[in-house]
């Protein structure tokens, strides 16, 4: 028998409400951004950020279940994410998941947003195998994730100051690009020579996964006020992604060789990088691993994903009570 899951995702400037089926098959997957809005403030304001999920979480649901053509009575559970994030916006979310799975009696599934984002890949990939290991980069985290099982994750490394995504936007508001900076940097750097430049590249201590970028930032600054003669933006925005690239890359391969992974992931709204893709697809084909990334539409925040975990953690019994609360910090495991 089908389980079909509601999955309701706000813990930042999203708000999306998504239909999937057997925590594979999409069967809606409605996102509505609020990036405009934000846009003018050059971040996001959470404030405005909550007021505007409580405008938009009912519709959007309507919207969802309309588009899967079912109604509530269809669904087996609601999964939404429970942090980490903004707190208000977060709450916004697990009120609206709350009243729908009470007055339906069907479980409530908090979902940790970064297995979200790992679970992505089990959208675009139905096949896959556990061991795995996921390379999480979004604009709040960058994480190694080793998967043992659906139940079992452990973490090999984090930043330990900017996430990947947060230097790409910072990288971006220093060369006037706007804001959100990632994918501008992107396509800036698609006609700029990685090379031009030689950003330091932070791999700390020997055996570390972690990961530091506030210094290669600090290097970008430094590089665009002092003495020139400077090289195109382009160039700049190039040379500063393969920095980011190639440390993110080599630790992702010596730890899937510590560990004996396989099978790597990509997850994060970063992971929509033409530049981190290309390192990796290279990388991995080299040493015979398989590489699995999720379609660009599912790298960034959406409740699919949300869905899709939710799916397999109530596959594995877990349930929530209705005291399920938000957190702006919360341990992936
Ligand atoms: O996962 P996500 O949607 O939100 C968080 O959970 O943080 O990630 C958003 C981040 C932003 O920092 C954005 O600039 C970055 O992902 N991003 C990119 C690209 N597309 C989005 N960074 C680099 N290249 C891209 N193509
Ligand atoms: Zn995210």
């Amino acid at each position: 028998m089908t389980v079909r899951i509601l999955g309701i995702e706000t813990s930042c400037d999203e708000t999306s409400a998504a239909v999937v089926a057997d925590g594979r098959r999409i069967e809606s997957n409605i996102i509505a951004s609020q990036v405009d809005l934000h846009r003018r403030y050059g971040g996001v304001v959470p404030e405005i950020a909550s007021r505007k999920h409580v405008e938009l979480a009912l519709p959007v649901v309507r919207e969802a279940l309309d588009q899967a053509g079912c109604g509530l009575d269809a669904l087996d559970a609601v999964a939404v994410t429970a942090g980490p994030g903004l707190v208000g916006a977060l709450l916004v979310g697990l009120s609206a998941a709350k009243a729908l799975a009470w007055a339906r009696g069907i479980p409530l599934i908090g979902v940790n947003h970064l297995r979200g984002h790992i679970y992505a890949n089990f959208l675009a990939n139905p096949d896959l195998k556990f061991p795995l290991l996921c390379l999480i980069v979004s604009g709040g985290h960058s994480d190694l994730v080793y998967l043992e099982d659906h139940l079992h994750l452990r973490r090999l490394g984090r930043t330990r100051d900017d996430a990947a995504g947060e230097a790409f936007d910072k990288v971006a508001r220093l060369l006037g690009l706007g804001y959100p900076g990632g994918p501008l940097v992107d396509r800036l750097a698609s006609d700029g020579d990685p090379e031009a430049v030689a950003f330091p590249r932070a791999y700390l201590e020997e055996g570390s996964y972690d990961f530091s970028f506030s210094g290669l930032k600090t290097a970008v600054l430094n590089y665009l006020q002092g003495p020139g003669p400077h090289r195109p933006p382009a160039d700049v925005a190039a040379s500063f992604q393969a920095a980011v690239a190639e440390v993110l890359v080599d630790k992702t391969m010596k730890a899937a060789a510590d560990t004996g992974v396989r099978h790597v992931l990509l997850a994060g709204g970063v992971a929509a990088n033409s530049a981190l893709r290309h390192r990796l697809d290279r990388a991995a084909a080299h040493r015979g691993l398989a590489v699995t990334y999720p379609p660009l539409e599912l790298c960034t925040d959406n409740a699919a994903m949300i869905a899709a975990a939710g799916y397999f953690l109530h596959q594995a019994g877990r349930r929530d009570d209705w005291d399920l609360n938000a957190h702006a910090t919360l341990p992936l495991v």
